[in-house]
C-alpha cells in the first residue's frame, strides 16, 4: 500500500496510503526493537542469518524486511538478500543521526495507546492518557523504567539535532551556569557545554530521569562540570542560574502550567538572567506545516499544546520574561531569546 507513487495515483490511493500508515510506524518500531538494522551494518545479508542472530522466526523476519522494503528501509539486493538504504541506517543503534530510540518510543504503549483514542481527545478537548495508560504520561513513566528510558533516549535523537546549533546562535561564554530545566539526558546541555569550556552545567529533571542522566554525562566526559538535581519545576525548587535552557517543556503544557514554569524559574534566577526555549512555532498564516501534528500529539499525549509567536510574547510578558528574538533552526524549532524582567 505504501510508497505508491502520488502523481500516478487516485485521490482515494493517495488516502489508503495515509490511512495504512500506522503500518509503517510499527513496521520501523518492530525493526528498531529487533535491533534489526545493526545486523546489516557491514552490508547486505541474507535474510535467514540474520533470523537466527536475533532468534526471530526466518518466515517472519523476511516477511518484516520485505515491509521494510515498502517503508524505504531496506533493499533487496538478491532474493531475500537485504541492504540497508540511508534511512535504515538511522535505525542503527549508536551511529549518529540514529532515530532507533525515537522509533522504538514512538511505538510503544506511552504514545500508541493514547493515539488510538484521538477521537476522544478531540470531542473532550483533553488528553486520552488517563484513558489509555491510567494515568498522567509523567506518572506512567515514572512507573514504567523501560518505557521511560525509551522516552528519554527518543528525546536525546532527536535534541541532537539541534543541539550543535543552539551555541552557534548563542554567546553562551558569558553566563557561569547555564540550567537545563527538564533537559532529561542532558544533550543540549552537554553542546553548550562542549562549545564553552569555562561554563557549568546544571542539569534539572524528574529524580528518576535525572538518575538515568548521569551515565549519558559520565560517557560525555562532563559529570564533573555538571550538578545534577531532581525535583519538579512545578515546584518552588529551580536552581539559581544565569541562563536557563527549555527545550521542549512549554508544548507539554496547557498555559496555567507554563505560567507556573516561567514564574518559578524567574524567581530563582538573578538578576539579568537569560531564558533560552526551543519550540515549534505554530504558523498563523494557514500554511501547511508539521506544526500542528506536533499539537496533535501534544493534545493526545500530555493537555499541552504549540503556540504561536504572539501566544509566546504574552506568556513570557505574563510571567516577566521579555521576549527578545525568535531565531528558527535547521531542525524545525526555534531559538526564544528572553530577559528576566
Ligand atoms: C519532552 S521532554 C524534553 C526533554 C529535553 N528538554 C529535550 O528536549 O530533549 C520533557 C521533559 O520534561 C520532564 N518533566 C516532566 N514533568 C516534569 C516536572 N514536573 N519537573 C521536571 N521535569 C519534568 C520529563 O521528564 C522530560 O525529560
Amino acid at each position: 500500500m505504501y510508497k505508491t507513487p502520488e502523481r500516478n495515483a487516485s485521490p482515494g490511493q493517495q488516502l489508503i496510503d495515509r490511512i495504512t500508515g500506522y503500518w509503517i510506524t510499527q513496521v520501523i518500531g518492530a525493526v528498531a526493537r529487533l535491533g534489526v538494522a545493526d545486523r546489516f551494518a557491514g552490508g547486505p545479508r541474507p535474510s535467514d542469518e540474520v533470523a537466527r542472530d536475533i532468534e526471530a522466526h526466518p518466515e517472519g523476519l523476511y516477511r518484516l524486511l520485505r515491509g521494510g522494503v515498502s517503508a524505504g528501509l531496506f533493499q533487496e539486493v538478491s532474493p531475500r538478500t537485504f541492504a540497508l538504504t540511508p534511512v535504515g541506517e538511522c535505525l542503527r543503534s549508536g551511529v549518529p543521526g540514529s532515530m532507533r530510540d525515537m522509533a522504538i518510543a514512538q511505538s510503544d504503549p506511552a504514545h500508541w495507546l493514547p493515539w488510538g483514542q484521538l477521537t476522544q481527545a478531540v470531542r473532550t478537548g483533553r488528553s486520552t492518557a488517563r484513558a489509555a495508560l491510567g494515568s498522567d504520561a509523567w506518572e506512567y513513566f515514572s512507573q514504567h523504567p523501560e518505557e521511560a528510558t525509551h522516552f528519554a533516549r527518543a528525546m536525546s535523537n532527536i535534541t541532537s539535532l539541534v543541539a550543535d546549533e543552539v551555541p552557534r546562535l548563542h554567546d553562551f561564554s558569558r553566563h557561569a551556569r547555564i540550567a537545563d530545566i527538564g533537559g532529561s539526558q542532558g544533550v543540549l546541555l552537554s553542546a553548550v557545554l562542549r562549545a564553552h569550556p569555562a561554563c557549568r552545567g546544571i542539569l534539572f529533571d524528574l529524580p528518576h530521569v535525572i538518575q538515568g542522566a548521569r551515565a549519558c554525562l559520565e560517557a560525555e566526559g562532563l559529570a564533573h562540570r555538571v550538578e545534577l538535581v531532581g525535583g519538579s519545576f512545578l515546584e518552588p525548587v529551580i536552581p539559581a542560574a544565569e541562563a536557563y535552557l527549555l527545550k521542549h517543556i512549554l508544548h507539554d503544557w496547557d498555559d496555567a502550567s507554563c505560567s507556573t514554569i516561567l514564574r518559578r524559574i524567574h524567581q530563582a534566577a538573578p538578576e539579568g538572567a537569560r531564558l533560552f526555549v526551543l519550540e515549534m512555532v505554530m504558523p498563523d498564516d494557514g500554511e501547511p506545516s508539521p506544526v500542528p501534528l506536533m499539537d496533535l500529539n501534544m493534545l493526545v499525549l500530555v493537555d499541552g499544546c504549540e503556540r504561536t509567536a504572539r501566544e509566546f510574547r504574552a506568556m513570557f510578558e505574563d510571567a516577566s520574561w521579555e521576549l527578545e528574538r525568535i531565531t528558527p533552526t535547521q531542525s524545525g524549532v526555534n531559538l526564544i531569546e528572553a530577559r528576566r524582567r
